[in-house]
């Protein structure tokens, strides 16, 4: 059955115009995933339909109210806190204060069957919302936005582009099969040294044709068709990257000797 992303903000129409590209959107217009947004401002009953406050004890900045949030999570059915089973249903607060949202994350979250994704607006969001209703906070980087629907929104295309049916992913909702297709690179069987962020490295180099542009010509090996050459190319230079650019990715256990050697370790 489809997963369900519900996203509770007070821009709903931001999400009309993003996630309507490339597999994502074929995913969604197939049914693989849904996405229903729900607008806090219907949750709100005062003429003005006020979503924020000054905060408690004074302060720069307005807060997010508890009344609309909770009174939105009812109307959805969203399960009360007690009695969720956060592996079908599990209700995220986008939030510089959250944990990393990484590749592991969004493999989870594509095994759910429900996703509820609360979108931080101005200085924050009442404590309560965060205590009662949440499961989970997740900070997309270490940069603040100025509300969590960017980071929701890249929650869901990292989350669906992972789900059997996906162009590219095995069309198989058996869980075996599903986490290795969900990782792609480390799972081809045909490529062993293929790399991705996934697989604890980063990305290698890319080239198609023409095999000589404005002069810049593509490396002789990746056309040279040895194949043993090529994965081992491949992998000097994922490594080399991921050494310049994100050193804390390397992790001397996932290390073999020839990658030793290549490292100069
Ligand atoms: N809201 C504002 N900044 C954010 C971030 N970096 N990640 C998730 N939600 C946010």
């Amino acid at each position: 059955t489809a997963l369900r992303f519900d996203i509770l903000t007070i821009f709903p129409e931001f999400f009309s115009s993003v996630l309507c590209y490339g597999v994502v959107a074929r995913a969604l217009q197939t049914g693989i995933a849904t996405v229903h947004t729900t607008d806090l401002r219907d949750f709100t009953t005062d003429r003005h339909r006020t979503v924020d406050d000054r905060p408690f004890g004074g302060g720069e900045g307005m807060v997010l109210k508890p009344e609309p949030i909770f009174a939105a999570a009812d109307a959805l059915g969203i399960t009360p806190k007690p009695n969720r089973d956060t592996k079908r249903e599990t209700v995220i607060m986008l939030t510089p204060q959250g944990r990393p949202f990484t590749q592991a994350v969004a493999r989870t979250l594509a095994l759910t069957e429900r996703v509820v994704l609360l979108c931080g607006r101005y200085e924050g969001v009442d404590q309560r919302v965060i205590d009662h209703l949440c499961d989970r906070q997740l900070s997309i980087g270490d940069y603040v936005l100025s509300g969590g629907e960017l980071a929701a929104a890249a929650v869901v295309d990292a989350t669906v582009r992972l789900l059997p049916g996906v162009l590219g992913n095995a069309d198989s909702s058996h869980y075996e099969s599903f986490g290795l297709s969900a990782d792609g690179a480390a799972a081809d069987a045909d490529t062993p040294l293929a790399v991705s962020p996934a697989a604890g490295l980063l990305d290698y180099p890319h080239y198609t044709r023409p095999a000589e542009f404005r002069g810049w010509a593509i490396p002789d090996v990746l056309a040279g068709g040895n194949h043993t050459e090529i994965r081992r190319w491949r992998r000097e230079r994922a490594l080399e990257t991921t050494l310049q650019n994100r050193p804390d990715l390397l992790r001397e256990e996932d290390l073999t000797r020839e990658d030793r050697k290549i490292l100069g370790k």
